[in-house]
């Protein structure tokens, strides 16, 4: 059984997502640690509710460094296959990040390369775009720049404001980062200069 991290800061509901899919057994994999960098995430809560291995590690009282060294820590003895950025409010650093190639997957609520950073929903508004969406992406040194896995749109609509732009998107995200971790742990795609691409054994 592949094993997972999650990573989050806040509500968890891209977490609760991939557990309940896992639970139904439509993603074969097992959460071995959910990881907060804040002591009061809604979703640490319902991560203990599910019984399921829950670590608190304060980025702003540890400080970069050592808050790094120490997930390093975690998610090395949790011996985890991959790991899933769900609402994770930190930026990482490239030294971490090459600790683990290919094994850190996010979730961005726009269509990537479009809206990258905070507030992706309003910029979306603001630009007047008809269509916006969310992308799985591996992650890289950039702001949301890694190689995309996923992506779906739904369409903006003249009346949305931003809560009800991100619920419909919120929906969209649900499936499709469930979808993508089941492509990169059954091995269906591989990354080739810079880009996804399908695994040769499924040309
Ligand atoms: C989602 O919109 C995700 O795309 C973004 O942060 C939000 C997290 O929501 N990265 P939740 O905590 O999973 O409910």
């Amino acid at each position: 059984m592949k094993r997972l991290a999650v990573l989050l800061s806040g509500r968890g509901s891209n977490f609760e997502a991939i557990a309940d899919r896992i639970k139904e057994g439509k993603l074969l994999a097992r959460i071995e640690v959910v990881v907060s960098n804040v002591d009061a995430a809604p979703a640490l809560e319902k991560a203990r509710q599910r019984g399921l291995n829950t670590v608190v590690l304060n980025s702003q009282e540890l400080g970069k460094e050592k808050f790094e060294q120490t997930l390093e820590k975690t998610l090395k003895d949790s011996k985890v296959d991959l790991i899933c950025l769900a609402g994770f409010m930190k930026i990482l650093s490239p030294s971490f990040i090459h600790k683990f190639p290919n094994q850190i997957l996010n979730i961005h609520p726009s269509i990537l390369p479009a809206f990258p950073g905070l507030d992706s929903q309003k910029q979306a508004l603001d630009k007047g775009v008809k269509f916006s969406g969310c992308t799985v992406h591996f992650v890289n040194e950039g702001i949301d720049t890694g190689p995309i896995v996923l992506q779906a749109v739904v369409p903006v609509f003249e009346s949305d404001d931003e809560q009800s732009l991100s619920n419909r998107i919120l929906a969209e995200e649900h499936q499709l980062y469930v979808k993508a971790i089941d492509l990169v742990l059954r091995d269906k795609i591989r990354i080739k200069n810079g880009r996804v691409v399908r695994s040769s054994s499924q040309k």
